[in-house]
């Protein structure tokens, strides 16, 4: 969500195709009810990389924003365990200290240059900004940028910057503790739909996307991808219902499937369906599965006008459901919610400042039961 304006228009573009799509083939089957067992692809391996279930970003883009030292009891008080950051500001890493709570650090993009041609400076930022803090905070992983594998003047530096990132974590011996990833989000998909025809983009598909896996595969690292059904109900309006995207109530007798008519999955809301499709595309490259995190996933609670399902109660009954619906599986995703507070410094469109679960002032905005 940091670069939210840019990903909001290559989103837009992106689900235009599935608009298209479910419109062509698909509509009646997203709406008809029975068909096959219900099921999914994605998560059917061990990850085990002691990540997290649920989890929640902290962007900073708010005025009013509560120091980082009141965040811990912030985060306990939601009963949330894991936090993400786009940065690594060593106040809010020391805050953490004993606490019990990890934290997943980012590097910014624009340090990416730098870091795929110098490993001095890929170590010295692990010197400076892990090593005096890791043995009191937990530290997960460390993101090397935030959704820049499609950007050209970042995509071809982006493995040679994590490669450089994880050397100098192994010559500090903390490559077993620290994973080294980066956020993708969900327009590295050129096709998403049906989940099983998802593939990756042409564009990076072989010169970065194939080498960056093959790396997390290597390293025992998490993919991370950040998914926003939102955008995709949004964008797909109105051919996606607003009870598909928002996970339907469990045992509704008029819960909706779509079955995918190629692999014959059926599907009870939109989030199995988007991260199936990531399952497919990774499989699409030739590559085994390979453990995935959500590192985004929100849905907000006001935007412009027009946007009437971006509401409190539909965030609410979104984020419930969605860790409702983690729990109940035995193949656990990780995800990290989006987001901690309202960020209303955020440019671009009034649905960007309103994902946050609390005011800036540290009240919640509707409860949430994690
Ligand atoms: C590489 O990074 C180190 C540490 O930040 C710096 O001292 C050095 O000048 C850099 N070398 C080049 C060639 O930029
Ligand atoms: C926190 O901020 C919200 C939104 O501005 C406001 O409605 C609420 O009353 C505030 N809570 C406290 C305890 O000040």
């Amino acid at each position: 969500m940091m670069m939210m304006t840019m990903k909001m228009t290559t989103q837009y573009t992106f689900w235009i195709l599935l608009i298209f799509s479910i419109l062509i083939a698909s509509c009646s089957t997203i709406l008809a009810l029975g068909g096959p067992g219900i099921g999914t692809n994605y998560g059917k391996y061990g990850s085990n990389l002691g990540v997290p279930e649920i989890g929640i970003n902290y962007g900073r883009y708010g005025s009013n924003l509560p120091p980082p030292e009141a965040l811990p009891s912030l985060v306990s008080s939601l009963s949330i365990k894991h936090v993400k950051t786009f940065d690594m500001d060593p106040r809010v890493t020391k805050s953490f200290a004993n606490t019990g709570i990890s934290l997943s650090l980012c590097i910014p993009n624009d340090k990416i240059p730098i870091l795929a041609s110098n490993l001095s400076e890929a170590e010295s930022i692990i010197r400076n900004l892990i090593l005096p803090y890791h043995k009191n905070t937990i530290i997960t992983s460390i993101s090397v940028g935030n959704e820049v594998s499609l950007l050209p003047q970042f995509s071809g530096k982006l493995v040679p910057a994590m490669v450089n990132v994880h050397r100098a974590i192994k010559r500090y011996r903390l490559h077993k503790k620290i994973k080294v990833s980066t956020t993708h989000s969900l327009a590295i998909l050129s096709r998403r739909f049906p989940p099983s025809t998802a593939v990756l983009h042409k564009s990076i598909a072989e010169s970065v996307l194939k080498p960056l896996l093959r790396f997390l595969q290597r390293t025992n690292s998490p993919l991370m991808v950040n998914v926003y059904p939102y955008l995709a109900y949004k964008q797909s309006y109105p051919s996606i219902p607003l009870d598909f995207a928002l996970f339907q109530p469990e045992n509704s007798p008029k819960r909706r499937r779509y079955t995918d008519p190629y692999s014959g999955i059926a599907y009870t809301n939109l989030f199995d369906i988007m991260l199936d499709s990531v399952d497919s595309a990774v499989k699409s490259l030739g590559l085994p599965k390979i453990p995935v995190v959500v590192s985004e996933i929100g849905w907000p609670t006001s935007g412009d006008p027009g946007e009437a399902a971006a509401s409190l109660e539909n965030a609410r009954v979104f984020n419930q459901r969605l860790v409702e619906h983690l729990r109940r599986r035995w193949n656990k995703v990780p995800v990290y919610i989006f987001a901690l507070f309202d960020e209303d410094q955020k440019t671009g469109a009034a649905v960007e400042k309103h994902w946050g679960l609390l005011f800036g002032n540290g009240s919640r905005k509707y409860d949430l039961n994690i």
